[in-house]
């Protein structure tokens, strides 16, 4: 499809029609028969939560990752929760995040009862900023939580740096829920932070439904956080069953965050294909590269050297100087076309929750400049060639429609 071609066509928001009749997700999960089998098979078995399938997941997911130690959680949210509280984050603490990702990385700190100080992101990655991070290290920071936004790795050694430089020495926390698969210098993310923190959610890289994990190789932080998703008890119901004991003690103030059977059996079979939707995805990335890195209205987005992203998201950017219509518009006008576009995200501090307890009046330039350009296009791994294709039409056309002369 050239200029010329989608120059002509009216976009379907003015009455022409659609790229696509029917609408395209922008992400969606694949289960295939294989995944159902193994849900059945755990659903006729003795155990529905917390049997066998807990830790043999937990195990298999922490050498995939490359970390000692795989703790599995009921959500990534809660996976957040437990990392905040083996980092010992409490009351008069503060933990230095970044304004752009979902409000659930920023949510954990206030769990805690600590405070939550945004550092603003790197212009390039979208990913937290070292240097603005510098700027809002005090003696009371005790956690920094990095987001891998869309997939690709936070700067992960300049955070960890930043970290080892300071007395109190803040733990890095990685919020990988974008990055399941993604390698910094050569590694997987999961053994490289203090604590690195997976998501589950259907729209992510692997599914359980619900679910998430943390990977550390620090074995009393593991043993922390298995605690803690476990009402603060020191042994698993299982394990009491097995070894013929009643007793167990409640050490201290978890919360019932347990991952079932089921939810791990259907995560050990989605983990057989896991790389093989890894590739797809970063074939289709390559795609929606090599198509938009030359548009003369959108940013692609921008990989770093020695960093292999796993795409989660393909976020583009518009260029608002080059159109004619705002962000909304051209949102709308995709969505018309039935292409599934979204926006991640809303800057956290920007939610009213936080405007209303926080001071946020010194802003966030780079991530509020980049909100207003954001719009993630579709991707998960189960798209077609066409739906692919379709995407690229219906961005060019649009794109072409609203461009200024
Ligand atoms: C960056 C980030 N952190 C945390 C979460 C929370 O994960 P979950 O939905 O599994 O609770 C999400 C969910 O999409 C996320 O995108």
């Amino acid at each position: 499809m050239n200029a010329l071609s989608t120059k002509l066509e009216t976009l379907a928001i003015h009455g022409g029609a659609p790229v696509r009749e029917k609408l395209l997700p922008y992400g969606r999960q694949s289960l295939d028969d294989a995944d159902v089998q193994a849900v059945i098979e755990v659903l006729k078995s003795d155990w529905l939560t917390t049997g066998p399938k807990v830790p043999e997941f937990e195990e298999r997911f922490a050498a995939w990752v490359g970390a000692r130690h795989g703790v599995s959680f009921s959500s990534g949210t809660a996976a957040l929760h437990g990392a905040a509280f083996a980092a010992g984050l409490g009351p008069g603490d503060e933990a230095i995040t970044t304004p752009m990702t979902f409000c659930a990385t920023a949510n954990c700190i206030l769990y805690q009862g600590a405070t939550p100080v945004f550092a603003d992101v790197s212009p390039d990655t979208l990913n937290l900023d070292p240097q603005e991070v510098f700027q809002k290290i005090t003696s009371r920071t005790k956690v920094i939580i990095a987001v891998d936004y869309a997939g690709h790795p936070a700067a992960l050694d300049e955070l960890a740096g930043l970290a080892k430089a300071q007395i109190q020495r803040p733990l890095l926390i990685e919020d990988a829920c974008h990055a399941l698969g993604a390698e910094f210098r050569g590694k997987r993310v999961g053994g490289i932070a203090d604590m690195t923190v997976f998501s589950f959610h259907p729209v992510k890289h692997l599914t359980t439904g619900e679910g998430g994990m943390v990977a550390a190789n620090d074995a009393r932080l593991a043993e922390t956080l298995r605690r803690f998703r476990n009402h603060g008890i020191s042994s698993e119901a299982r394990q009491r069953q097995e070894a013929g004991q009643w007793f167990y003690e409640m050490v201290l103030l978890g919360f019932n965050y347990r991952l079932t059977d089921i939810a791990c059996a259907l995560g050990l079979s989605q983990l057989e294909r896991l790389e093989a939707n890894l590739a797809r995805r970063r074939e289709i990335a390559a795609r929606y590269t090599a198509a938009f890195r030359d548009f003369p209205a959108i940013v692609a987005p921008t990989v770093r050297e020695r960093v292999n992203p796993a795409w989660h998201l393909y976020p583009v950017r518009l260029k608002l100087e080059r159109l004619a219509a705002g962000r909304g518009e051209i949102f709308r006008a995709l969505r018309a076309e039935n292409i599934g576009v979204n926006v991640h995200y809303i800057p956290v501090h920007q939610h009213p929750y936080y405007r209303e307890r926080f001071r946020t009046e010194e802003g966030y330039p780079v991530a509020e400049d980049a909100y207003e350009r954001l719009i993630s296009l579709p991707m998960f791994h189960a798209m077609t060639a066409q739906d692919v294709e379709d995407v690229i039409h219906a961005v060019t056309k649009i794109v072409d429609h609203y461009r200024k002369a």
